[in-house]
């Protein structure tokens, strides 16, 4: 990994996760029901993470729609496609500043093309439109810095 890489890595990872130890370290196993309010939504906050949870989920459902594209299962790929611009929405709405380029490169440009193709049922501009999806999930790897994320199998082509 270049040194470029490492860097942008740790400067993700941002405070450590012990630092969150204040909000994290209680006796009380009903975490959320024996806390007070500003607590409760503190922990919450915390839970449900950042950008991070959102984009595990969008992976796990790009990879459920890569293999159903090449099951010709044009529904299924169809269903979670659309779950993708759902997940990808909720980590914006917990990481606002991302939300430029995931609009620019992403929501307003790349989604749309495969969600029509898609419901066209129209293998040629499915393959086609998949391809220019796959380009704008990583294009916004490297506008976000975090291009490292392009290099597993997930994105390399069938
Ligand atoms: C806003 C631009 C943006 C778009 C669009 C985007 N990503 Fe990401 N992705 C990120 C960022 C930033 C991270 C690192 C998040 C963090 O660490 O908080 C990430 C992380 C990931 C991860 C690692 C998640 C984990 O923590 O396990 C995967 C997998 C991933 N993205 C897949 C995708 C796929 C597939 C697409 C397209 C369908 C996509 N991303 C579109 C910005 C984007």
């Amino acid at each position: 990994m270049k040194l470029t890489a490492w860097i942008s890595a740790i400067c993700l990872l941002g405070i450590s996760p012990l630092a969150a130890a204040s909000l994290t370290k209680t006796s009380d196993s009903n975490w959320l029901t024996g806390a007070d309010e500003k607590t409760r939504a503190e922990r919450l906050e915390h839970y449900l993470g950042g950008f991070s949870s959102a984009m595990q989920d969008t992976g796990l459902r790009y990879a459920h729609v890569k293999q159903a594209i090449a099951d010709g299962n044009w529904d299924l790929a169809q269903y979670h496609w659309g779950k993708i611009a759902t997940a990808i929405e909720n980590g914006l709405m917990k990481r606002p500043a991302r939300r430029a380029n995931a609009e620019a490169i992403f929501l307003n440009r790349a989604w749309e093309p495969l969600a029509a193709a898609l419901k066209e049922k129209n293998g040629e501009s499915i393959a086609k439109a998949f391809q220019q999806a796959r380009q704008a999930c990583m294009a916004c790897h490297v506008a976000e810095k975090v291009p490292f994320m392009n290099d597993q199998p997930l994105f390399r082509t069938p």
